[in-house]
């Protein structure tokens, strides 16, 4: 749906006339959590019919004003990415495989039915605010700036049919671990009321929707003393999909690696895909495949599974200790984190921060 009116990429830039001074950006970043403080500017540009995409430009951060009959607000036409900017002890900041965003951004949209943005487009995007709010990338540790791009069905009517405009913009958050506590084992409940995505659904496009369903059964994750919740596939109620907002691996007696096979419904995480190559420089063979639910509680019950972890752009590789359910609960190992959950997480983290080399040139640099 991408027009051909849509020109080549080039910004402006309306700087903050007020931005955070350095000592309370400081006081930000040095506990900057997760999702809750936001740096001084934000991007925006619009999409219509006739113009194709226009008018990108990086200015103060503030409030939208949307009319109530914005079409999102009442169908929902929403899709969303996640990426971080990492800091390198030289002072320079730099991206994970953003061209991987952008191309998963362009497949969502085309899943809800919103135009493309060209991956010119997007990385400009990314790269223009990230150097606005460069100061905003916290060092050290392992803190990143989250970068938050969306877009959103922006026209005012009420009649359900693809919006006639479109806005996409790029928020970011300094952060620091997703999960409170540092890199502990979480458990994760299995919902086994719910779905996350069905056949034929939206399960691999990264859209508001989907997180919205995960909801109230990430509620009773919570309620059940778990950070996480596992969902199955919607028809059989049998194959283990995904968490609530990362992929899962099975690191099995032998050594070798599994993770659940890609089916539609479940999101093609980049750092999931990240790690099939990285378990496979470590010295692993990694299998795509259907993973049953059976086969996590037998195989961890009689030590065929003796790691599990999650994984995705916020949590990075976060190890599962038990898998619980009304009634019961299947604990990985001794519960504790593995060793090659730790030497997946060391690889990947030594990369993105520029500890280590960069032999698939997945690495790209911003400022
Ligand atoms: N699965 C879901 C449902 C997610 O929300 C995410 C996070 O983006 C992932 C998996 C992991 O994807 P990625 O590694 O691209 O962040
Ligand atoms: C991410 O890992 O970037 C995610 O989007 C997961 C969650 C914060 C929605």
């Amino acid at each position: 749906m991408t027009p051909m009116t849509t020109p080549p990429y080039e910004s402006r830039r309306d700087p903050h006339p007020a931005p955070r001074t350095p000592s309370e950006r400081e006081a930000i970043l040095a506990e900057p959590g997760f999702g809750v403080h936001f740096t001084d500017h934000m991007f925006l540009a619009e999409w219509t019919p006739d113009s194709g995409w226009r008018d990108a430009r990086v200015v103060p951060y503030g409030p939208l004003s949307i009319d109530p009959a914005t079409a999102v607000l009442h169908y929902a036409q929403e899709i969303f990415e996640g990426l971080k900017a990492y800091s390198h002890a030289d002072g320079s900041v730099w991206l994970f495989r953003p061209e991987e965003n952008a191309a998963r951004l362009r497949r969502s949209a085309h899943r809800l039915a919103l135009p493309e943005l060209p991956d010119e487009w997007f990385l400009g995007s990314i790269r223009d605010l990230v150097t606005a709010d460069r100061a905003w990338v916290p060092h050290g540790g392992e803190t990143s700036l989250y970068l938050r791009p969306f877009m959103f069905a922006s026209e005012v009517f009420l009649g359900v049919r693809p919006s006639k405009h479109v806005t996409y913009s790029v928020i970011a958050s300094p952060a620091g671990a997703y999960f409170p506590g540092g890199v502990r084992p979480v458990s994760i409940w299995l919902s086994s009321d719910y779905s996350r995505a069905a056949s034929g659904g939206t399960g691999a496009a990264k859209c508001g929707g989907n997180y919205a369903a995960s909801l109230l059964p990430q509620q009773e994750a919570i309620d059940n003393g778990c950070a996480q919740v596992a969902f199955l596939d919607a028809e059989k109620h049998r194959w283990v999909e995904e968490l609530g907002g990362m992929n899962l691996y099975f690191v099995q007696s032998d050594g070798s690696i599994v993770t659940p096979e890609l089916t539609g419904s479940i999101l093609e995480g980049i750092t999931r895909d990240s790690i099939l190559q990285i378990a496979r420089d470590l010295g692993h063979e990694v299998v795509e495949r259907r993973v049953s639910i059976d086969e996590w509680r037998d195989g961890t019950a009689d030590g065929t599974i003796t790691e599990v972890f999650a994984c995705g752009t916020a949590a990075v590789v976060t190890p599962v200790g038990a898998l619980k359910w009304d009634g019961g609960q299947a604990v990985a190992g001794d519960g504790e984190a593995g060793k090659v959950t730790m030497d997946v997480r060391s690889a990947l983290v030594d990369l993105q921060y520029g500890r280590a080399d960069d032999p698939h040139g997945w690495m790209r640099q911003v400022v």
